[in-house]
C-alpha cells in the first residue's frame, strides 16, 4: 500500500498536462489545454486539462477528475498502479516508502512530534515566563496576537532542554525529537539538548498544513556570530526547495487574486500578513527552485517578486524569474528603496506605500532590459552582443507561448536585433548553443550512433532524389545537422546547394558518393509523397530531440547542484519541443486515417 503523504507527494509533483499529453494530443487552450476526448467519439474537442487546477473534464461525456483518475480510465490500472505509473513520470521514488509501509504513513510520528513542539513553543510565547520578552518584540514589529495565532508563532525558552523535559514527560521517545531536528546531539555535550533556545519560533507548513520544520529568530539584534536565524536540518518530512512558507495560509488568497507575492523572509511574510496582505509565500533565503515554481503555478498565473535590491537579491529575483516563467507562471519585479525588505516598508511608511510599489512593478524581463540599459549595455556592439546571450535564456524557457512571442518582440525592439535573428538564436539554444558551452556541438551525435537514425533519413532523401521540388521544404523544416547520419546529412547538403545534382560532387566523401548513387538507382516508386515527407521528418525531428533529451539527463547525472535547474530547464524546453511536434503532426495522421490510408506508426 502506498501511504497517503507519498500520494500527495506524487500528485504535487506531477505535472497533468505532460502526463495526459503524453498518451493524448493536447493542444493550447488559453492557460488550458484541449483534446479529442479519449473516452467518447467526437469530431471536435471538448475535453480539457486545467493545470492550475489540476484536473481534467470533458463537457462531452463528463469524464473528468484529477492525474491519477485519467490514466486509471485511459491505461486501466487499478488506483496503486496509476500512482505508480504517475510518480515514475514525476521523479518521485516510492518504491522505499512502500518496503518500510504497512498501510500507514511511516512519516505520522515526526508530524506528530513537529504539532507537539509547535504547541510547546506557542504555550511559551502567550503563556511561558520568558516569553514576554518575546511577546514585547513581536508587538514592536507591529505583529498583534490575532497574527502570531495565524502562523502558530511561539518561543523556545532559553534552556537546553525544555522541549525535551516536556516531550519527555509526553512520553514522546527522544530517538523522534532528533530525527525532527528539534534536538542535536554533540560530542561535548552527554545528552541531546534542544535545538532552538531564546528564539521567536516559526512553525514552516507544508502544502497541507502539516508542521515539517521550524524557524527560529534571535529576539532583537543577533550578536557577533550568532545566526539571526536557525532552521530546521533536513529530515525525511522536509526538504529545502521543496516548502514555501506561507503556502498552506495563503494559497486561498493567491487563488482569488490570481497573483503572488514573493518574499524572502519568515517576518516579511508574517508582518504583511499582520497588515491585511495575504497572498504572500516567502521562500526563506534560498532561491526558488523549480519546484517551489511549480507549486506557486497551481494557485495563480501571476507573481510579485519583492526580493532585496542589492546584487544578490537581483541575481535572486532574476533566477526566481526564469523558473516562474518556466513553470507557466508571469513575474513581475518589484523594486523597493535600497536596503528596505517589505517588512521594513510597511512599518516605515505603511501600507499604502507598499502598494504604490506593488503598482510600479515591471515585468521581469522589461526589468533586465533597464539593468542592462542603466549599465549602458546597448551602447557598444559587444555589450549589445552579451546582453542578448543575457536575454535569450529568459525567452527561451518563458512556457506561455504568447508570453514568449513578446519578449522575443521587446527584446528585438530595444536590441536592434532583427526578430528573424532572435527566433532563430532561440532555436540554436535548443538545438545546439545550449548543450554546454554555446557553441553548436556535433560531437555527442556520434555516441547515440546512426543505426536508429537510418529509417527516416534515408527515407526523406530518397523523396528528395525523386521529387526535388520537395527540396526547399525540407530546407524549411530541418537543419543538416538533425541527420544522424554523417553520410546522408552530407547529401542533404548538396541537394540543398544544387537541387539539380545527378552525380556525387567532386569533394564529397566516398561514403557518401556511394549512398547517394545507391538512392538515385533505387527504383521504389514513391506513392503519398506528403505522408513521406510529414512522417520523415517528423521522426527525425523527434530523434533529434531525444537524443538531446538523453544528453541533458546524462549532464544532469555528473552536474553540480548548481547546474541542475538550468538542466531541468533544458529538458523542459525539449520535451515542450516534443509536444510540439506530436501536435503538429497528429491531425495530418488523423486526416489520413480518416481517408481510409493506412495508419502512420507513431
Ligand atoms: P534577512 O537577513 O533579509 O532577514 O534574511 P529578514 O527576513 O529581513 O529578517 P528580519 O526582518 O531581520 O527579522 C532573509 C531570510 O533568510 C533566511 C531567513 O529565512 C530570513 O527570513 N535567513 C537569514 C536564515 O535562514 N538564516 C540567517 O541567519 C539569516
Ligand atoms: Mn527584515
Amino acid at each position: 500500500m502506498i501511504p497517503n503523504s507519498a500520494v500527495e507527494e506524487v500528485r504535487q509533483r506531477a505535472d497533468i498536462v505532460a502526463i495526459i499529453g503524453e498518451l493524448v494530443a493536447l493542444k493550447r487552450a488559453g492557460k488550458d489545454y484541449k483534446a479529442l476526448c479519449p473516452f467518447h467519439e467526437e469530431r471536435t474537442p471538448s475535453f480539457y486539462v486545467v493545470p492550475s487546477k489540476d484536473f481534467y473534464k470533458c463537457f462531452g461525456c463528463g469524464a473528468s477528475g484529477d492525474v491519477f483518475a485519467f490514466v486509471r480510465q485511459k491505461l486501466g490500472l487499478d488506483f496503486a498502479a496509476a500512482v505508480r505509473y504517475v510518480a515514475e513520470r514525476s521523479g518521485v521514488d516510492i518504491r522505499e516508502r512502500e518496503v518500510r509501509d504497512r498501510g500507514e504513513d511511516p512519516y505520522r510520528e515526526l508530524y506528530e512530534v513537529n504539532a507537539f513542539a509547535r504547541e510547546f513553543y506557542r504555550r511559551q510565547l502567550w503563556e511561558g515566563e520568558g516569553g514576554d520578552v518575546a511577546r514585547r518584540y513581536l508587538e514592536g514589529r507591529g505583529v498583534g496576537r490575532e497574527a502570531a495565532e495565524r502562523f502558530g508563532l511561539g518561543f523556545a525558552p532559553a534552556e537546553w532542554s525544555a522541549l525535551r523535559n516536556a516531550a519527555a514527560k509526553h512520553g514522546l521517545d527522544e530517538a523522534l525529537l532528533l530525527r525532527a531536528g528539534l534536538l542535536k546531539e554533540s560530542e561535548r555535550a552527554q545528552e541531546p539538548y534542544d535545538r532552538f533556545r531564546d528564539r521567536l519560533m516559526f512553525p514552516i507548513e507544508d502544502g497541507m498544513g502539516r508542521v515539517v520544520a521550524f524557524g527560529g529568530r534571535v529576539i532583537g539584534p543577533a550578536d557577533e556570530g550568532v545566526p539571526k536565524y536557525l532552521n530546521s536540518p533536513e529530515t525525511p518530512i522536509y526538504r529545502k526547495g521543496t516548502v514555501l512558507y506561507g503556502l498552506s495560509w495563503a494559497k486561498v488568497a493567491i487563488r482569488r487574486e490570481s497573483a503572488a507575492l514573493v518574499v524572502e523572509g519568515y517576518m516579511d511574510l508574517v508582518s504583511l500578513a499582520a497588515r491585511g496582505i495575504e497572498p504572500v509565500v516567502a521562500t526563506l533565503g534560498t532561491a526558488m527552485t523549480d519546484e517551489h515554481a511549480r507549486l506557486v503555478a497551481r494557485y495563480c498565473s501571476r507573481a510579485l517578486l519583492l526580493y532585496d535590491s542589492d546584487l544578490a537579491g537581483l541575481r535572486a529575483t532574476f533566477r526566481a524569474g526564469d523558473a516562474l516563467l518556466a513553470a507557466g507562471v508571469h513575474p513581475s519585479v518589484v523594486t523597493l528603496p535600497a536596503g528596505d525588505d517589505p517588512d521594513s516598508v510597511v512599518r516605515r511608511h505603511g501600507v499604502d506605500a507598499l502598494r504604490r510599489y506593488l503598482a510600479e512593478a515591471v515585468d521581469v524581463l522589461d526589468r533586465k532590459l533597464q539593468i542592462l540599459e542603466e549599465r549602458g549595455a546597448f551602447t557598444t556592439i559587444e555589450g549589445t552582443r552579451d546582453a542578448l546571450d543575457r536575454l535569450l535564456p529568459t525567452i527561451r524557457c518563458t512556457k506561455d507561448a504568447a508570453l514568449r512571442d513578446i519578449y522575443a518582440a521587446r527584446v528585438a525592439e530595444r536590441t536592434g536585433v532583427r526578430r528573424e535573428t532572435i527566433e532563430a538564436e532561440l532555436l540554436r539554444g535548443v538545438a545546439a548553443g545550449s548543450r554546454g558551452g554555446g557553441r553548436p556541438a556535433a560531437a555527442p551525435r556520434g555516441r547515440i550512433g546512426p543505426l536508429p537514425r537510418l529509417g527516416p533519413e534515408r527515407k526523406l532523401l530518397l523523396l528528395l532524389v525523386k521529387a526535388r521540388d520537395w527540396i526547399d521544404r525540407a530546407v524549411e523544416r530541418l537543419h543538416p545537422e538533425q541527420f544522424g547520419d554523417p553520410a546522408l546529412r552530407e547529401i542533404f547538403e548538396a541537394l540543398v546547394a544544387d537541387p539539380e545534382l545527378k552525380h556525387p560532387p567532386p569533394g564529397m566523401s566516398p561514403g557518401a558518393a556511394t549512398r547517394f548513387e545507391e538512392l538515385t538507382g533505387d527504383p521504389e516508386i514513391l506513392a503519398q509523397a506528403d505522408r513521406i515527407f510529414d512522417d520523415s521528418v517528423r521522426k527525425i525531428l523527434v530523434r533529434d530531440i531525444d537524443a538531446r533529451i538523453a544528453d541533458v539527463d546524462r549532464r544532469l547525472a555528473e552536474a553540480a547542484e548548481s547546474e541542475h535547474s538550468r538542466l531541468v530547464l533544458e529538458k523542459q524546453d525539449l520535451a515542450r519541443a516534443h509536444r510540439e511536434l506530436d501536435e503538429d503532426w497528429r491531425p495530418t495522421a488523423r486526416r489520413y486515417a480518416q481517408t481510409g490510408l493506412p495508419r502512420l506508426q507513431p
